[in-house]
């Protein structure tokens, strides 16, 4: 964040606008001079109305398409969330959580998206709402949205669509039946506890300012509040009830024969139900009007025509269906160009063909590569494909390559391939010194209430490894200052997992592990234990010491290049399986390690750095005599239970 204050609201919008880099991503819409800024999400549904309005009214605008979903979070920076916050000025904070998204009922939220910003006006908006009716009134074209004659009413259409727990529903899950589209269940759980990590991050960005750090802390208790709130069965049920008596007097409304909901004029209240009624039905949720759901058996057959009138609409296609970071869910694919014959015997180059433009220069040969994939079947495919495109010319954009450090690069991927074999497979290795694997583990593998922290596998484990009962001695014959493992393996309550399988391995104190050592065909440093009936695993062996990761290959190259160190700190590594629990993979490293502070695999945790004390005339917990001296470490693994 700048030292200096920023003071005008333009500085505000540079200031939010720096590290939105992504020529994709923050791009004007639209042709002529563009007098709104708006920050937005493809998915969010408030977003959603305003790129709808801008549309309807054809209105150019600069897009900031930023990534509101954890650990991103471009919404939670604090000079985004500076420039928010000049739009929030007089209004109270948000506190707590009613499962709804309109800014009346919820209060200020200084960290959600959409905020647009008038240049003209130097205003800042935050609340969807009014910023809709802003664009309506501030732009001159298109057809008004909210003609004075109509307005109580369409404002009074607009609180209704407003009452929507859009938010409980799209968070939740229904106790009777989770009809949620797959990438919800998959994205859902423990988002908010992800949320709360990153914008704790935002807080400690923001020290020194404390209304930008109240702003945080406001967010955080919403965020807190919200994660209860779907945790309730009744509550879920409740926003269920609340929207199926939404359609059905919607139904009653329409019965009429009325094309739009205010009558004849297509208005702002019709853009709210479009982007109302496709969220439900991109949930799963279209049986709210078709009825063919045990949850819902009721049919409400003009609401589903009026639906097919909002989404034909072109503004509706523009906003919604052609928005590149909008994807749709497996209830939505029939709005969405299919692949019509992808038959072997019409497969050919001809059949593949979809036009993405023929002048193809640098300002649109992003949009142009991400046109390409605007048909991919299979939705996440298609978002995986479109994120690789758009961040690999951004690479491009930042790095400018000349021609020959492209063919290096091109070389470097290549040796990294011909390196990968069974046994040696420098591409895992790629993706560990440039914290790939790590990154990938910890988004799937987040620490709950309190659980031991996980960490990287390394190529090191080997399913073929013996099984040893408590107290046994896991190196025989290998030299090394002795070392006794004691540990337990409990419950996020403190109970012990009786019978919890635990696997052990680590290096000699050369860093050696048994599978480089030459002529050790047995294997040693490693085995599989089960816990007893109090949870406790123990074991004696050998103390490990720090070793280097491979550097004979192009990973080496990189990290010479880099001036990075390949010593790994030394470390025991740790995988425990128990039915019930979530599988834990870590290692614990031994504190006073002169290498912690730069593992070049990013596995280091603060939380695994273990005392390994030197002890004398120590028993282990059968009555067994200790070696003596002897490194000694005690700890207890804590599993979180699987969801
Ligand atoms: C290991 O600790 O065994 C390891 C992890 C990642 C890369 C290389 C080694
Ligand atoms: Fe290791």
């Amino acid at each position: 964040m700048n030292d200096l204050s920023p003071k005008t609201i333009a500085d505000y919008v540079a200031a939010a606008n720096k590290p939105l880099t992504d020529p994709a991503m923050n791009r004007q819409i639209g042709s002529g001079r563009a007098t709104f800024e708006l920050y937005h999400f493809g998915l969010s549904v408030c977003s959603q109305k305003v790129r709808m309005t801008l549309f309807e009214k054809g209105a150019p605008f600069i897009s900031h398409d930023i990534n509101i979903f954890p650990p991103i979070n471009q919404n939670y920076q604090p000079d985004y969330v500076r420039l928010r916050m000049q739009g929030g000025r007089g209004r109270d904070l948000v506190d707590g959580y009613t499962g709804r998204s309109s800014t009346g009922s919820e209060g200020f939220d200084p960290c959600v998206v959409p905020t647009l910003v008038d240049l003209d006006s130097e205003k800042v908006l935050i609340d969807s709402q009014a910023i809709c009716a802003h664009i309506d009134a501030a732009y001159q074209g298109g057809s008004e949205l909210i003609p004075a004659r109509l307005k109580s009413e369409i404002e009074r259409e607009i609180a209704i669509v407003d009452t929507s727990p859009h938010p409980a529903i799209l968070y939740g899950a229904h106790p009777d039946g989770d009809y949620r589209p797959e990438m919800l269940k998959r994205e859902m759980p423990g988002i908010y506890d992800r949320k709360i990590m990153k914008l704790m991050e935002g807080r400690s960005l923001s020290v020194g300012h404390p209304r930008l750090q109240a702003a945080y802390d406001a967010k955080i208790r919403k965020e807190a509040a919200a994660k209860k709130y779907v945790a309730t069965d009744e509550m879920m049920r409740g926003a269920l009830r609340e929207v199926q008596a939404l359609i059905a007097a919607l139904d009653e409304r329409l019965a009429d024969g009325r094309t739009w909901i205010c009558g004849e004029d297509f208005t702002m209240a019709d853009i709210q139900w479009a982007i109302s009624l496709f969220r439900f039905k991109w949930l799963g949720m279209a049986f709210l009007w078709t009825g063919e759901h045990a949850l819902n058996e009721t049919v409400h057959s003009t609401v589903a025509a009026y639906g097919t009138r909002l989404f034909a609409r072109d503004s509706f296609q523009q906003a919604i269906i052609a928005w590149p970071t909008n994807p749709p869910t497996e209830f939505v694919m029939d709005h969405y160009p299919q692949n019509e014959d992808t038959g072997a015997k019409r497969a050919t180059r001809d059949a593949t063909v979809k036009g993405h433009g023929r002048d193809i220069r640098e300002e649109n040969l992003t949009q142009a590569v991400l046109n390409t994939n605007k048909n991919a079947p299979n939705p996440r495919a298609k978002q995986v494909i479109a994120a690789f495109a758009r961040h690999l010319h951004a690479f491009l954009e930042e790095v400018q390559p000349t021609e020959k450090e492209w063919e290096y690069g091109i070389d470097f991927l290549t040796k990294t391939g011909h390196l990968s074999t069974g046994g040696r497979q420098e591409f895992i290795l790629l993706s560990d010194v440039m914290g790939a694997t790590a990154r990938v583990d910890m988004i799937n593998n987040r620490a709950h209430d309190g659980a031991t922290e996980n960490s990287v596998l390394g190529p090191f484990f080997v399913e073929d490894r013996p099984t040893f009962e408590n107290g046994a001695q896991i190196s025989p014959g290998i030299d090394g200052p002795p070392m006794f493992f004691n540990s337990r393996v409990v419950d996020t309550d403190g109970q012990p997992v009786a019978g919890a399988r635990v696997d052990v391995w680590h290096s000699d104190d050369e860093g050696n592990y048994d599978i480089m050592m030459p002529g050790q065909s047995q294997a040693t440093m490693r085995g599989l234990f089960f816990a007893d009936a109090n949870g406790r695993v123990y074991f004696n062996s050998v103390l490990p010491e720090s070793y280097p990761i491979p550097d004979d290959g192009t990973v080496g190259v990189l990290l010479k290049a880099a001036n990075r160190s390949i010593i790994r700190p030394a470390h025991v590594h740790v995988r425990i399986e128990a039915p019930g629990f979530r599988r834990l993979t870590t290692m614990l490293f031994l504190e006073g390690d002169k290498y912690l502070d730069s593992d070049p695999v990013f596995g280091v945790k603060q939380s695994l750095v273990m005392n390994f004390e030197q002890r004398h005339d120590q028993r282990q917990p059968d009555g067994k005599k200790l070696p003596s001296p002897c490194f000694c470490v005690d700890y207890d693994f804590v599993l979180s239970r699987a969801s």
